[in-house]
């Protein structure tokens, strides 16, 4: 029986990587801590809340005390952690909640299991999970492999970026047996609106403005949210102590492109004419420090590891956009009370 503990485990990828985890590992028992921020949602998880392999703590990894001596109680053998603030135009308004979550908390999480551990690291490891935004941006070609120079914007990624730091530094000083892997932009179920696809499903869906920033030509790399859980089981299983993988879908989509799939889609769905939902495109004031575009090389998970992605982009989205048509409930839960503050606050002024 091990003993694995999966942080920020009630939001979007989180929740996907909990259920595979506990679904496909009887033998293992879960522990999912989340802080439940406006990010963090149990009913993700409602189809595995009574199974007996899982177990889900309310906490925040930025007080060390409390990580410390969750530690010392639950004794886990392996850490998966997903728990970060992780949306870039937050992170533009109020980048210390990204310095305090991010980097602090992935410090407290990496002290408190090297001193459960004790420098025994055989059979223990540290998973940590990051994203494709700490290489930078790229021009109109090229790719981001694991030896690209990390090169952060914003205070998102800069903060990612400090921590995959930390997470290297205690593999290379105290030995600690860890993994980092590094993916592009994630779409799929539970996906709170207000990163791009679910914030244009549940605009069009109401008929609102599409707000697309600058000339919609920022590119992105889409992969399905259910690959990269199964990447994530991969590598926690097969990667060597301190090795990097990068994650990516080989999908790449500017902005207004994939709006315009979308609207098309959603006019069909929604039994619109076509051409429709094209018309609430409205062009907003860019992000700050925008990068351009992101590409992931994921050749070496390809070869070493043997993860292709499984989802063609097309059908991945025609599946999302039917689990938001299907689960207004969520939708509407997730939408009220400080969701309108957010929203009525980023894009006021645009
Ligand atoms: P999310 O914002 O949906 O979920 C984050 C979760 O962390 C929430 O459940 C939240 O309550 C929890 N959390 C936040 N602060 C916490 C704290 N102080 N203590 C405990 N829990 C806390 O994020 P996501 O999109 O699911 O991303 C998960 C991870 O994957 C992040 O580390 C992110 O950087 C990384 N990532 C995301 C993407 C993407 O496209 N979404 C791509 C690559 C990497
Ligand atoms: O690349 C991985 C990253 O992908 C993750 O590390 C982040 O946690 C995740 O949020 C995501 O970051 P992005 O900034 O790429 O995602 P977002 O959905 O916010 O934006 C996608 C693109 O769409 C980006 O170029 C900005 C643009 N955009 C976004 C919003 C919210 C718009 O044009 N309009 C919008 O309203």
């Amino acid at each position: 029986m091990k003993k694995i503990l999966i942080t920020g485990g009630a939001g979007f990828i989180g929740s996907h990587v909990v259920r595979r985890f506990v679904n496909t590992y009887p033998d293992y028992q879960i522990v999912n801590l989340d802080k439940l921020t406006y990010a963090g949602n149990l009913a993700n998880l409602r189809d595995v809340e009574n199974k007996p392999n899982y177990q889900f703590i309310k906490g925040d990894i930025v007080d060390a005390g409390f990580v410390d001596s969750l530690f010392d109680k639950e004794k886990f053998d392996a850490v998966i952690h997903l728990a970060a603030e992780s949306h870039v135009d937050r992170s533009i308004s109020s980048p210390i909640d990204f310095v305090m979550t991010n980097v602090v908390g992935t410090v407290n999480l990496l002290n408190a299991a090297r001193k459960l551990w004790k420098e025994e690291y055989s059979s223990k490891r540290f998973y940590h999970v990051s994203t494709d935004e700490v290489y930078g941006t790229l021009g109109e070609t090229g790719m981001f492999t694991e030896e690209t120079a990390y090169d952060p914007h914003s205070p998102y990624s800069a903060s990612k970026a400090s921590s995959d730091h930390f997470v290297r530094a205690y593999f290379d000083t105290y030995g600690m047996d860890t993994v980092i892997s590094n993916c592009s932009n994630n779409y799929g179920s539970h996906h709170f609106p207000e990163k791009l696809i679910p914030l244009a499903i549940n605009n069009i869906k109401n008929n609102q403005p599409v707000p697309v920033y600058g000339k919609g030509e920022n590119v992105r790399d889409w992969l399905w949210v259910e690959d990269h859980a199964r990447a994530i089981d991969v590598i926690f299983h097969k990667a060597a102590p301190g090795t990097t993988f990068n994650i990516g879908g080989h999908n790449e989509w500017k902005n207004i492109d994939l709006i315009h799939l979308l609207c098309k889609i959603m006019d069909r769905k929604l039994g619109r004419e076509q051409g429709t939902s094209a018309k609430l495109i409205t062009y907003v004031t860019d992000r700050a420090g925008h990068d351009l575009r992101y590409a992931i090389d994921s050749g070496k998970l390809q070869k070493e590891l043997g993860w292709v992605p499984s989802l063609q982009f097309e059908e991945g989205l025609e599946k999302t956009v039917d689990w938001y048509l299907n689960n207004e409930d969520w939708l509407n839960d997730v939408t009220s009370g400080n969701y309108q503050a957010y929203y009525e606050g980023q894009y006021a002024n645009r």
